[in-house]
């Protein structure tokens, strides 16, 4: 006999991107001449950039040759890429951080979900609402949950409440948690932590001995500088975070996978006993026993987007994506919705009109303006009577779907 983790048994519903997908999908069988305009899941749309791909077909010629062709790679990440993130994404913004602290993988939602493994059962997990569900999803699957409710919150989770009243930022909790995923900029609300509310959060988290579950996916997206691009900018987060950051957004490889996360060697937990454990340390250890390394050909694309005309590229694909997003706020503004985020984050986060539900106002965009959004309730609770847009689209797509939308609101 078999047996099953019975956690999964206790996940509600399918995840949330699949579940709008099948329903599209009902909806396209039935009504085949529509064309669908998609802005739910957040999944680039415009190609790589220049640099990335020159760098990858020279990275493919070496592969055909014996004196240049490579095999399994450092698990970590090739030594290029890890010094690239390191002085490019942290050092110059006054992070001290170092290669060895940066572990290059397929990943960022890998990630956040691997990171369990190093981590105790015993911890209390605090997440934000709405959140981005794999926090939550992964932890339910890990056995760190009881039953979910009717409003869908799992028992034994603390879940810190993002609403407009708080501007999206929640306040910390005031029972002592153990482990604490932020998202900035956030998925899905689009708000952003500022230094001082991030310097809050690193010391309530150095003040309990917590650990910040940090992801940065979106910082590329910022474009206010008073904003913290990395939690490492804030004095003491070397000793109570670990960040995610991905090429996915900044750089248009959801398709082609490159990711990695930073655990700073003075990071520690705790043994059951008290005694004190490097976390690099388990991390390590992990990642060179599950996973194999990132493709080398994929590791020279990431590589170069720190050159300087990598950089320039990456620029004009996120004003692109981020004019998309001004124009997205701007139509839904203009036709009297209340528009949140867009500003330092691809997602436009949307109350729905006459407070309809989520699911409601996504099946009338889908049926009646033939645009896909994401309902705001898959991201939690606290997602009801929202809505996402996503701004990762070509620009005819994003005007036709707008005009589209505001005429039937
Ligand atoms: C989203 O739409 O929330 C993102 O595509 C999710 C992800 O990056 O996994």
């Amino acid at each position: 006999m078999v047996y099953i983790n019975d956690n999964y048994l206790k996940l509600k519903a399918g995840y949330l991107f699949p579940e709008i997908a099948r329903r599209v999908k009902a909806f396209t069988e039935q009504n085949p001449q529509a064309n669908i305009i998609r802005m739910g899941i957040g999944d680039v749309t415009e190609p790589l950039p220049q640099v990335c791909i020159q760098a990858m077909h020279q990275a493919v010629d070496e592969m055909a040759h014996r004196q240049t062709f490579k095999g399994y790679g450092p698990e970590q990440g090739y030594d290029f890429l890890r010094q690239a993130i390191a002085q490019n994404d942290f050092q110059s913004r006054g992070a001290p951080i170092t290669p060895d602290e940066i572990f290059v993988s397929d990943g960022s939602k890998c990630d956040c979900a691997n990171i369990l493994d190093i981590l105790g059962n015993q911890n209390v997990i605090a997440v934000t609402d709405p959140v981005y569900p794999v926090y939550v999803d992964t932890n339910v699957m890990a056995g760190h949950t009881g039953q979910a409710d009717a409003s869908g919150e799992y028992a034994g989770l603390v879940y810190m409440r993002a609403t407009s009243e708080n501007n999206f930022v929640p306040a910390i909790p005031e029972q002592k948690v153990d482990v604490i995923y932020l998202c900035s900029p956030n998925n899905p609300t689009g708000a952003v932590f500022s230094r001082q509310q991030l310097t809050a959060w690193v010391d309530y988290a150095r003040n309990n001995k917590a650990l910040i579950l940090f992801d940065a996916a979106y910082e590329a997206f910022i474009s206010d500088p008073t904003i913290p691009h990395s939690i490492y900018e804030i004095d003491g987060a070397t000793e109570c975070a670990v960040e995610f950051r991905s090429f996915s957004k900044t750089a248009g490889f959801t398709g082609t996978r490159c990711a990695f996360t930073v655990i700073p060697k003075s990071l520690q937990g705790h043994t059951r006993s008290g005694e004190t454990v490097d976390l690099w340390r388990l991390w390590n250890r992990r990642h060179t026993t599950k996973f194999n390394g990132v493709s080398y050909i994929i590791q020279k694309g990431a590589e170069a987007v720190y050159s300087d005309a990598g950089r320039q590229q990456i620029r004009s694909l996120i004003d692109h994506y981020m004019t998309n997003a001004r124009l997205i706020r701007e139509s839904l503004e203009q036709s009297g919705l209340k528009v949140f985020g867009g500003i330092n984050a691809p997602y436009c986060w949307v109350q729905t009109p006459n407070q309809t539900r989520s699911w409601d106002f996504f099946d009338h965009l889908l049926h009646k303006a033939h645009v896909v959004c994401t309902p705001g309730s898959g991201f939690g609770s606290a997602g009801e009577g929202y809505v996402r847009f996503s701004a990762f689209n070509s620009r005819e797509n994003v005007q036709q779907a707008m005009k589209r939308v505001t005429s039937c609101l």
